[in-house]
């Protein structure tokens, strides 16, 4: 924004709670949104812009705009899970991409959040454009966390490149997902999500990150005919798993892979994602994506070399008080 229009707009502007807002006025926010994500990942939100309409039409989504001369320039909202805030969209009109106004909206929402005591705040959004976002966060105490969206192309791997002798994969089913949330508080123990993300920190945290994932389509719907289990046949131990979801028809999505430490580095990893290619192909699916932690130092290496291509890189960031 030119230094004229930014004095004028400094003058105009606006916060106003999200309750206020009306649907209409966030309409032309929400298209834009699905667009990039469509351009970028391949990736159908408009089920999810769907459900924010709702949120907004009821007066039930938490959070700020801000209105310049009538206009919608910015707006973000968040929820609270006992004390932690997790901030889960913020979006900046391309019309204002200023990061004063990144900065004011960013504010605006952590002045709510210290209002309710919250003891740590996380973010879990994309968003696009906005190289000045890390500067924001982190001037306001945040850390940064870099991750990577990779994808590759469907095809049937070469029966060498995924296999282990430990293991059997079996079908995902329904009754796994306690048994699961387990394995994969374990397997993220110490990791770059867990540091970044609070929830991969106990059972019950990952139950509801797998729960979100499998029943209430935060990743699209899921695919439990081509989602695995792999298990030790001696002894019947999950060893890993696999969850992939489609985000747009013929789009898949390796929503959550996690193996056991005391099976790592024993090929099931490879195992599960070049079955999980294998499926995808057989139903037509074309290409399979992901998002990884820049510091998930195993996770990358294992995708790298099965031919990921890292295509978007964006930060998130939490914040402990
Ligand atoms: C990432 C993860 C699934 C890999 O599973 P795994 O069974 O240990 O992987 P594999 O034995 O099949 O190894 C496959 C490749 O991964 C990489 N890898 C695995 N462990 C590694 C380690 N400790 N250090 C460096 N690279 C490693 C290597 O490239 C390896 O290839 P190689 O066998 O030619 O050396 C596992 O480490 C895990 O569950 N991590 C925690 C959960 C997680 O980060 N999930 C991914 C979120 S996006």
């Amino acid at each position: 924004m030119s230094s004229l229009i930014a004095e004028r707009a400094a003058a105009n502007l606006q916060v106003v709670d999200l309750c206020r807002v009306r649907p209409h006025e966030l309409r032309r926010l929400w298209e834009r949104e699905a667009r990039l994500w469509r351009q970028r990942f391949d990736w159908d939100v408009t089920t999810a812009m769907s459900a924010l309409e709702r949120a907004v039409d009821r007066g039930g989504l938490v959070g700020k705009a801000i209105r310049c001369d009538g206009v919608t320039a910015a707006y973000a909202y968040y929820v609270v899970e006992g004390d932690r805030g997790v901030i889960s969209g913020l979006v900046v009109s391309p019309a204002f991409r200023d990061s004063e106004i990144g900065r004011m909206m960013l504010q605006a929402i952590l002045e709510d959040l210290y209002r309710r005591g919250v003891r740590r705040i996380e973010t879990q959004f994309v968003c696009f454009d906005a190289p000045w976002l890390a500067e924001c966060f982190e001037a306001e105490g945040f850390q940064t966390f870099w991750r990577d969206f990779l994808r590759r192309t469907v095809s049937r791997v070469h029966p060498d490149a995924g296999s282990s002798n430990r293991v059997v994969l079996l079908r995902w089913t329904a009754w796994n997902l306690s048994e699961m949330a387990a394995l994969m508080e374990r397997a993220h123990r110490g990791g770059a999500d867990a540091e970044m993300n609070e929830l991969y920190r106990s059972s019950s945290g990952c139950r509801l990150l797998l729960n979100n994932i499998v029943r209430q389509r935060g990743c699209g719907k899921a695919l439990t005919e081509v989602s695995t289990v792999a298990r030790e046949p001696s002894t019947d131990a999950a060893a890993g798993f696999a969850i992939v979801t489609e985000i747009a028809k013929g789009h898949g999505h390796l929503a959550q892979v996690a193996v056991d430490p005391i099976f790592q580095r024993q090929g099931v990893g490879r195992l599960l994602v070049t079955n999980t290619l294998d499926r995808l192909a057989a139903i037509g699916i074309r290409t399979l994506s992901l998002m990884v932690s820049r510091d998930n130092d195993r996770a990358l290496h294992l995708y790298r070399s099965l031919g990921f291509e890292s295509i978007y890189r964006f930060p998130v960031f939490s914040l402990e008080r």
